[in-house]
């Protein structure tokens, strides 16, 4: 079931907002005004990729550059090895909602 998360007015293009749930999950809004949510945490170790680097698609995981492909959660660049999961996104009435996978989450060792 989606869930009102946000005003997408409150993500700038080319930023990222960090939903505060359990694991937390990290919405983009990228230059071309897509936007997507995937799991916060890096599935290397304990990273916020709302704190990354957004290039086009792709966010570059601040602690040791692992990228991740923001529409499938595919790692493009390692050392990260697991996907992170995605989440379905739809924006209305100029909210952001956010259906949140029922599948397992990826979250690294000792998280
Ligand atoms: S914690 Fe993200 S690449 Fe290491």
């Amino acid at each position: 079931m989606s869930q009102p998360v946000c005003p997408l007015s409150a993500i700038p293009k080319g930023e990222a907002y960090r939903w505060e749930v359990e694991p937390p999950i990290a919405i983009f809004h990228t230059e071309d005004g897509e936007v997507f949510a995937i799991d916060d945490t890096c599935t290397h170790q304990d990273a916020s990729l709302a704190d990354g680097w957004l290039e086009g698609c792709e966010v570059e995981c601040p602690l040791h550059a692992s990228r991740f492909d923001l529409r499938t959660g595919k790692v493009d660049a390692p050392p990260a090895k697991k996907p992170v999961r995605t989440h379905q996104v739809t924006v209305t009435d100029g909210i952001v909602h956010v259906a949140v996978s029922d599948a397992a989450p990826n979250l690294p060792p000792g998280v």
